[in-house]
């Protein structure tokens, strides 16, 4: 039995309820009426799945589609034994629209991401959100029982400890943001602040990725609301309002780097890098994997690819970027006009450098199964994220993970949560700095073997340290040791 598991049964929590606007799996219908159960995108699955997997629970979030579908049975159907119970939210069109679409990633993930001249602060979103965490909080409360802990994902549920007290729920609420939380200056450009600020003081426990991210939200806390007490001199700090004690802490989410690694060494995993290493031979791979998001900073990331084959002699005919970009909120402008921007990159570079024998820049745009990611892992000499800012970014710990054999170089970005664990043996970036990128890949590109094997050894031992089991533990300890003054 692993170390974490056995933590985690000495938290005396008799069970656990996730809720997150997504479920793990979403529902798509395919030919002939048929459904499709594929995994959701996103870091949030990637961490959470195995906690319920370990610890068994409950799962409450959007299944993926508009349809209205008897759930259960599809799920029974398509022989989904996941070792949890999930309970779907519902949701029609104009939710989806203004709630998911609007609120959510018009709004508060640009504003986030210190991208307030992204958001689109229209009224009508705002409404929306609020009755869309109604929502949530009404089947949350339909299907937890007195002694569950109700744990609450992210920033499209901000609302819902306020929604469930609304409703007579009584139970511990937690809530943790997978989001940076932004300064004070950009985060009072919200119109709706004082509404989402004075909500947080229904959870029990708030987490945030890192103790930027924490002090962000403490100073609002304590400049903006009257009566409210912060203690920051802990790491996991409290607040206090006249009707409740709450902690708030830092804890960096990881990934399961057992079950990662493990996968990475298979044969089959192995077998699919070395095909992917033959297939662009005396060269050294750059791969680049995100979300097509506009916080992932993948023009940068093209622009400082582009300069260092401009500068760099010694890349050309030498260095392949791999980009893989998996769809993301395409219903949005801002991430359609991105991906076309993207490709327009893409094309530039490779008709401006391509030899024959040498396409510079691999781009792919779509899913990928676990197995084949890890092999684009494993075949990758460098792997290169340059995020302009970024909750944490679950691919520079996987990269490191799949590197069983040590022999690669994280370039990571300052402004991914992550940099606050990999700082000292990546090599960190400001992804504005297209210059210093440019020379970041060259330096990579150059690194001896010793050298990699160095960083990379004492990368992969910071991840296994802190896996995702020891954040879900050092966040349920907070939540449970801590008593309620009410
Ligand atoms: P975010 O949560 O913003 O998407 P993260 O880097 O934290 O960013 O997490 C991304 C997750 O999505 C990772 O677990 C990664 O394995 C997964 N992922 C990224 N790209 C793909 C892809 N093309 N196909 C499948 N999974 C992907
Ligand atoms: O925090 C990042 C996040 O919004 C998660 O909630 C989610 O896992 C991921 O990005 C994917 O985004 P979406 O659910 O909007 O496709």
């Amino acid at each position: 039995m692993r170390q974490a598991k056995k933590q985690n049964n000495d938290l005396a929590i008799d069970r656990l309820v996730i809720v997150s606007n997504r479920l793990p799996i979403a529902l798509t219908r395919v030919d002939m009426g048929q459904w499709q159960v594929q995994p959701s995108p996103g870091g949030l699955v990637t961490a959470l799945t195995p906690i319920l997997s370990e610890r068994g629970g409950l799962w409450i979030g959007w299944p993926g589609t508009l349809e209205k579908v008897n759930f259960h049975e599809l799920i029974a159907g398509a022989g989904q034994d996941l070792g949890y119970v999930l309970e779907p939210v519902s949701l029609y069109k104009e939710e989806i629209d203004q709630y998911y679409y609007g609120f959510s990633n018009e709004i508060i993930w640009p504003l986030f991401h210190d991208l307030q001249t992204r958001c689109n602060f229209d009224p009508t979103y705002w409404k929306m959100y609020q009755s869309v965490n109604h929502k949530f909080a009404r089947v949350t409360a339909e299907n937890a029982r007195r002694d569950d802990y109700i744990w609450v994902h992210d920033y499209q549920l901000m609302l819902v400890a306020k929604e469930l007290r609304s409703i007579g729920v009584e139970n511990k609420v937690g809530f943790f943001l997978h989001t940076p939380f932004p300064p004070m200056d950009i985060f009072v450009k919200l119109p709706w602040w004082t509404q989402i600020l004075s909500a947080f003081l229904e959870y029990d426990v708030v987490g945030f990725q890192t103790r930027r991210d924490r002090n962000n939200f403490a100073y609002c806390i304590e400049t903006m609301l009257k009566g409210v007490q912060v203690d920051a001199r802990k790491q996991v700090s409290t607040m206090k309002t006249p009707k409740r004690e709450i902690g708030i802490g830092s804890f960096p989410i990881s990934i399961d780097f057992r079950d990662f690694a493990g996968l990475a060494s298979s044969s089959v995993v192995s077998q699919a890098a070395t095909m992917l290493r033959e297939a662009v031979p005396n060269q050294q791979i750059v791969l680049g994997v995100d979300r097509l998001d506009y916080s992932k900073g993948i023009p940068e990331k093209l622009r400082a690819f582009r300069n260092a084959l401009e500068r760099f002699d010694d890349l050309r005919g030498k260095i392949t970027l791999v980009e893989i970009a998996v769809p993301s909120r395409d219903d949005i402008l801002e991430y359609q006009t991105l991906r076309t921007e993207v490709e327009g990159l893409v094309g530039e570079i490779n008709g401006r450098f391509s030899q024959s024998g040498w396409t510079p820049v691999h781009y792919m745009f779509r899913s990928f199964e676990r197995t084949e990611l890890l092999a684009y892992y494993r075949a990758a000499d460098i792997a290169l994220i340059t995020s302009l800012k970024d909750g944490m970014n679950l691919i520079a710990k996987e990269y490191c993970t799949a590197k069983v054999d040590e022999n690669g170089v994280l370039v990571l970005s300052k402004f991914a949560g992550a940099a606050t664990q990999l700082d000292k043996d990546s090599l960190l970036v400001n992804p504005y700095d297209i210059e210093g990128v440019a020379e970041a890949i060259h330096r990579a590109y150059n690194m001896g073997i010793n050298e990699r094997q160095r960083r990379m050894h004492r990368l992969r031992r910071a991840v296994a340290r802190r896996d995702v089991f020891w954040w879900v533990d050092s966040f349920l300890k907070a939540a449970i040791t801590r008593e309620q003054t009410t």
